[in-house]
C-alpha cells in the first residue's frame, strides 16, 4: 500500500515536471516563433496596430478663445495647448523648451491664469479664453512688461522671453512682487540658461512700482 503510495507520489512528480516542461516548450516555442517571423510579417503587425490606435485617437471637437479670437478646432485628444496652439495657429511665440514643465518656455495664461501650456491638453480648455505673448501688446503700443523687459536687457537669447514675460505679467496679478526675494521665488519655474535674472527681476520691480526705474 505504501508503495502504491509512493508510485502515486512518484507519478504525481512526474506529471508536475511532465507539465512545466510542456509549459517551458510552449513558451520558448513561442520565443522562437516570434523571433523567425520575418521583419516584414511584424511590420505588418505594427501596422496594424498603428491604424487601430489612430482610430482610438479620434478628434475631438475644442472651442476657445486665443487673443481675443474665438477658434473652433478638431484635435486629437493627446494633444496639448503648446503643440495646437504653434502647429495648428502658428503662433509660435511661445516656445517649446523641456516639454515636461521644468523650463517655463511655454507660459500662457487661461482665463487670467499662468500655466504651463506643454503640460495642458487643449480639451482641457474647452470654452476657456487664452492669452499668448502675442495678445499681450494692444496694437503696436507694447505691454508695459514688455516695455520694461527691453529697457532692463531682461534678455539675451530671448527663448525663454515670452514666458518669462507672461510669468511676470501673472507674478504682479497675484500679488507676488514685493520684493525681489518675492519676485524670485515666484519666477523660479522661469529657466534663464543666459543667466538675464537681475535684469528680469528689475523689469518686474520697475513694473510693480508703477514704472518707476530702479
Ligand atoms: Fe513647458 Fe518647459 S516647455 S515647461
Ligand atoms: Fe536666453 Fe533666457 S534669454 S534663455
Amino acid at each position: 500500500m505504501e508503495k502504491q503510495n509512493n508510485c502515486q507520489v512518484d507519478l504525481q512528480d512526474h506529471d508536475i515536471q511532465d507539465s512545466s516542461r510542456r509549459s517551458f516548450l510552449k513558451q520558448s516555442g513561442l520565443i522562437t516563433a516570434v523571433a523567425l517571423t520575418p521583419a516584414t510579417a511584424l511590420k505588418a503587425a505594427d501596422e496594424h496596430i498603428d491604424e487601430k490606435l489612430a482610430g482610438a485617437l479620434e478628434k475631438m471637437p475644442l472651442r476657445m478663445e486665443v487673443n481675443g479670437k474665438p477658434y473652433k478646432l478638431s484635435v486629437e485628444p493627446r494633444s496639448t495647448l503648446l503643440d495646437i496652439l504653434r502647429e495648428q495657429l502658428d503662433l509660435t511665440g511661445t516656445k517649446k523648451g523641456c516639454d515636461h514643465g521644468q523650463c517655463g518656455a511655454c507660459t500662457i495664461h487661461v482665463d487670467g491664469t499662468r500655466v504651463n501650456s506643454c503640460l495642458t491638453l487643449g480639451v482641457m480648455v474647452n470654452g476657456k479664453k487664452v492669452t499668448t505673448i502675442e495678445g499681450l501688446a494692444k496694437g503696436d503700443d507694447l505691454h508695459p512688461m514688455q516695455e520694461a523687459f527691453l529697457k532692463h536687457d531682461g534678455f539675451q537669447c530671448g527663448y525663454c522671453t515670452p514666458g518669462q514675460i507672461m510669468s511676470a505679467v501673472a507674478c504682479i496679478k497675484e500679488g507676488h512682487a514685493n520684493s525681489e526675494g518675492e519676485i524670485r521665488e515666484y519666477m523660479s519655474g522661469n529657466i534663464c540658461r543666459c543667466g538675464a535674472y537681475p535684469n528680469i527681476v528689475n523689469a518686474i520691480l520697475e513694473v510693480k512700482n508703477g514704472g518707476q526705474a530702479v
